[in-house]
């Protein structure tokens, strides 16, 4: 009997109970209950089918019972790619249980799988001899994902067993479990198939039977079936192959048994690929894999990922623990990489990188990437969080430490400073938002797990990483994260365990105050939403200062009182006379009571009345700080004078977010704000204009909606003309810049410079493309500067007819590089024809438009993000949500992705209104998005507010300053 868990109505079979028949059950919440309660009378009212089982059991708790735990599984994979109407797998998994209590039922996870029940065997195999124990009925709870077999006798503690269970599906359509890619082999001009594998977070389930929860660490022994034709990779290395008993031209390829590892780190791949071996002296095998014809690109990254191996090895002082690595670039892929232990995956878009196709940027952002995947070979792979609220150890630290891998390796790129500012500021963003949510966070339901991978776990979690590392010091971070990770070994971790490491080795090098506990200082920044604004008001003739501290908040219409919050503060600053920037160790902190409230701060032996203090050296803690009118005056002077360099770069950068926030919701006025921002036509480094940018686009999407953007754009001409002339605008002059910094920064003044028709940039980004499609062959010679393409391309459009759009279009059809690929598409919808951008939207969502589904959220944006594209972009998302979210199904990250651009433009009531009404209308397409929605809404609430309050002031102030 097959028994498909998957979509075939079978209602009247549904029994609900909320009894469970199992040892150990963690009782369900009444809410839950409801909850599953209420999904039954949708999916009814629906007319949805939600399972085929024989009967629905009542365990209904969104975790697995802890009676069992999976010591090994013996994973028999058979791939079969010949026909591609019928991509399928089929296999067996042999999991040896060990009963840690008595039970009378084998509770795991399976979805989607089709698994013959008939066959499932299930054997004592500890003790003395070896008996089988019958399975007396099988049940699914849909809700969990959970099988469930009851067994005719009770397992006993300490017993060991040995289930066995055979499953088969096709290669999944969508990019998760084991699925189907493929791509267009251009000798042959066929499509060439291959299969790989996305776990994380919640979807090995879909490959196959398992305990599918990151604490049941068991080692792997894989083995996988394919036509000889084909290579099969998998985590750990090829033990021997042998022939398929029966099926002709089969082999079986044995790999070696893993170390202990979570089920979502498992990975397999049947492919055709070629691969590019690095050598490591005394290290790991390393080897790079690509589609044979995209081989020529893995250069890179075959010569960067051991080299920031090897890093990691030392700074962490533990071998990377298995025999090899391999890293494939996937043709399909969802998310921009996944660290399975020993077998990592790409895009091919951040793994591959062609010199005459990629530019600096997408070469950083390679290694990045590479970077933070290696990370997790200990942050994550090695030492596992506990349960998904702590996602953030993984993620968090598997972004900070790619900074410093980075920077190692590529000191001259600057990645450290440059990642510090970017995980900064976009945590700033989203945690001003009351609907952001706290670092550590609880999980219940899969789509809330999918949600943590946002820039919470990622950049704020980062960001207070950094704040540790630079509190604390070298020394004691480094040994504190040395001894977690040693401790921790093969096992699963808590922030709490960290903190104990941490304080142990801050107490031992006296890096921490022994009355000061890591666990204190850091709870208030993971456990609270949001992040303190510290108010600084000094007595000049006292030489004091007074702090306070309040949590910082976009949405003014929220009273703060409502929000109180304290955050543990490592208090640096420095002034005008020191100018002592590099020094990050706190020279005091602000607390917090037992309660939780804040206690002000007085400090003493500040300067005079003609000299400015800056607080927060480096920007080395995530808050913001607001000074009296006096010190705003003094710094705003240094700031316009020829000794602006003397403050900090990353303060420079500091000073212009802080004041465009305060006087985005009224702290500062935008008067004060904009003799800030004046001061840039003297800078010309690259974080300061990061920073402004970064705000000034928001400023962008509101204003050019209104009939006062002539003046902004005429400020931002003012702004941007003396570097765009320093630079040599749109010149190809890269070679003469002494410093990298300064090739991002020419690109991105550039890419501004065109948007706003700074002098020539427009007219001669249309020359570079004209000379491009004057070009015999434009496939293989492309003469515009590599760094400059986006801004060229996307001039090219905005200005072009609908046969430059045809030809862009053509190369990228044409392109073998995936950088070049995602530039391509991320510029076609800076058209400004309605038919074009409305054909490339419908296209991004066709299965046959030619764009793969990983990069349909990146067109859509590209049209969703420009004035032309934007209502099209909404009208096109809310007439065909139900398409959308089918099409998707069930990675609701990738939907996710279609809002915020949207929300950026959306200014007035109605059309807040309206996408109200639209969210109600369309709930059943919204489930799992529910975060990525609330954030939509706040954010154009805030535009509203700021339309309300802001608007009369900012243009009469802005025309102060042309
Ligand atoms: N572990 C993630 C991959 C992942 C992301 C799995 C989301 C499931 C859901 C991986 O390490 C990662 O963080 N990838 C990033 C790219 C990275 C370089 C920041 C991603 O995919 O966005
Ligand atoms: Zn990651």
């Amino acid at each position: 009997m097959g028994l498909q868990i998957t979509h075939t109505p079978v209602l009247s079979r549904i029994v609900y109970s909320v009894r469970s028949s199992n040892s150990r059950i963690r009782s369900p919440s009444s809410e839950l209950v409801m909850k599953w309660f209420l999904f039954f009378v949708l999916a009814i009212g629906q007319g949805l089918c939600a399972s085929t089982a024989n009967s629905v059991s009542g365990y209904n708790y969104y975790r697995l019972p802890t009676s069992l735990k999976p010591q090994k599984y013996y994973l028999r994979i058979l791939t079969l790619l010949d026909n591609p109407d019928e991509l399928r797998f089929t296999g067996t998994v042999k999991i040896v249980i060990e009963a840690l209590e008595n039970t009378r039922n084998i509770t795991l996870h399976s979805k989607n799988l089709t698994i013959d029940d008939s066959e499932i065997t299930l054997r004592l195999i500890s003790g003395k001899g070896t008996r089988d124990i019958c399975v007396s009925s099988t049940s699914v709870n849909p809700v969990h994902d959970f099988y469930i077999l009851n067994t005719c006798e009770e397992l006993l503690a300490g017993n060991v067993y040995k289930l066995s269970l055979p499953f088969s599906a096709d290669l999944s359509r969508q990019l998760i479990g084991y699925y189907r890619s493929s791509y267009i082999d251009p000798d042959a001009n066929v499509t060439r198939w291959l299969s790989a594998t996305q776990f994380e977070p919640a979807s090995a389930r879909k490959a196959f039977p398992c305990f599918d929860e990151p604490a049941y660490k068991a080692s792997f022994v894989v083995t996988l079936g394919y036509h000889k034709k084909f290579t099969g990779l998998s985590n750990m290395p090829v033990k021997e192959t042998k022939p398929h008993e029966y099926l002709p031209d089969y082999i079986w390829t044995y790999f070696e048994e893993s170390v202990p590892m979570s089920t979502y780190l498992v990975a397999y791949s049947v492919n055709d690929f070629a691969n590019k071996p690095s050598t490591l002296p005394n290290g790991a095998l390393f080897r790079t894999w690509a589609r044979p014809n995209a081989i020529d690109q893995c250069d890179f990254a075959a010569e960067f990922g051991p080299r920031v191996l090897q890093y990691y090895e030392q700074f962490f002082g533990i071998k990377y623990p298995l025999p090899k690595i391999d890293q494939m670039a996937v043709p399909d892929f969802s998310a921009g990489a996944m660290e399975n232990w020993g077998l990592v995956n790409y895009r091919e878009s951040t793994l591959l990188f062609s010199e005459n196709h990629s530019s600096l940027a997408d070469k950083q952002d390679l290694a990045i990437v590479i970077a933070h995947e290696l990370a997790h070979q200990w942050f994550g792979n090695l030492v596992t969080m506990k349960w998904w609220t702590d996602l953030w150890l993984n993620e968090g630290f598997a972004t900070y430490v790619a900074s410093l891998g980075v920077e190692d390796i590529h000191p001259e790129w600057n990645s450290k400073d440059r990642g510090s500012l970017y995980a900064i500021v976009t945590a700033f963003r989203l945690d001003s938002l009351i609907s952001s949510h706290p670092i550590s966070r609880p999980i219940q339901m899969v789509t809330e797990i999918e949600e943590s991978f946002d820039s919470i776990s990622y950049q704020k979690g980062s960001s207070v990483l950094r704040m540790m590392h630079l509190f604390m010091g070298e020394d004691a971070f480094r040994s504190g994260v040395k001894s977690y990770l040693q401790l921790y070994t093969y096992k699963n971790a808590e922030q709490d365990n960290l903190w104990e490491s941490l304080t142990q080795a801050a107490h031992k090098t006296g890096a921490l105050p022994t009355n000061y506990e890591i666990k204190t200082i850091m709870d208030s920044w993971t456990l609270q939403t949001g992040y303190p604004m510290v108010n600084v008001t000094r007595d000049y003739t006292a030489g004091t200062a007074k702090l306070s501290q309040e949590r910082y908040l976009r949405n003014t219409e929220i009273s703060r009182a409502q929000c109180v919050g304290c955050w543990w503060i490592p208090l640096s600053f420095t002034t005008q006379n020191e100018k002592d920037f590099g020094n990050t160790a706190p020279k005091a902190w602000m607390e917090c009571t037992r309660t939780g409230e804040s206690i002000p701060k007085s400090i003493q032996d500040l300067p005079g009345p003609d000299q400015w203090v800056i607080f927060n050296n480096q920007l080395s803690t995530p808050y913001k700080v607001n000074y009296d009118t006096q010190n705003w005056k003094l710094l705003i002077k240094t700031l316009n004078s020829e000794d602006f360099r003397k403050i900090h770069v990353m303060n420079r950068a500091q000073l212009i977010d802080d004041v465009l926030y305060f006087a985005w919701t009224g702290e500062q006025d935008y008067e004060t704000a904009l003799q800030v921002t004046d001061y840039l036509q003297r800078e010309r480094d690259l974080l300061p204009w990061r920073s402004a940018f970064n705000n000034l686009k928001l400023l962008n999407r509101i204003l050019r909606q209104t009939p006062n953007f002539v003046f902004f754009k005429r400020y931002i001409k003012k702004l941007l003309s003396p570097i765009y002339e320093d630079l040599n605008g749109i010149n190809d002059t890269f070679s003469s810049l002494q410093h990298q910094d300064q090739i991002l920064l020419k690109t991105t003044v550039v890419d501004w410079a065109c948007q706003y028709q700074v002098s020539d940039c427009v007219p001669r980004a249309r020359s570079h493309f004209r000379s491009w499609q004057s070009e015999p062959n434009p496939d293989e010679n492309n003469p515009i500067p590599v760094n400059f393409r986006s801004a060229v391309y996307c001039a090219a459009i905005k200005y072009g007819t609908d046969e430059d759009w045809e030809f862009l279009w053509a190369r990228y059809k044409n392109s073998n590089v995936g950088s070049e690929k995602q530039t391509i598409l991320s510029t076609l919808g800076c058209s400004r024809e309605v038919w074009i951008l409305q054909r490339y939207l419908e296209r991004s969502f066709n299965p046959k438009g030619g764009i793969r589904k990983q990069d349909s959220s990146l067109t859509f944006q590209s049209v969703a993000s420009r004035e032309a594209g934007v209502l099209l972009a909404k009208k096109y998302l809310t007439d065909n949500v139900d398409l959308i979210h089918k099409y998707y199904y069930p990675q609701t990250r990738s939907m996710s992705r279609l809002f915020s651009q949207i929300s950026e433009q959306i200014i007035t009531t109605s059309d807040l209104n309206g996408f109200r009404a639209f969210v109600t209308n369309s709930r059943q397409y919204l489930k799992g998005l529910n975060q990525a929605i609330q954030q939509s809404l706040e954010i154009m609430l805030t535009n509203v507010q700021w339309m309300k309050r802001n608007y009369h002031q900012f243009s009469v102030s802005i025309q102060q300053h042309l």
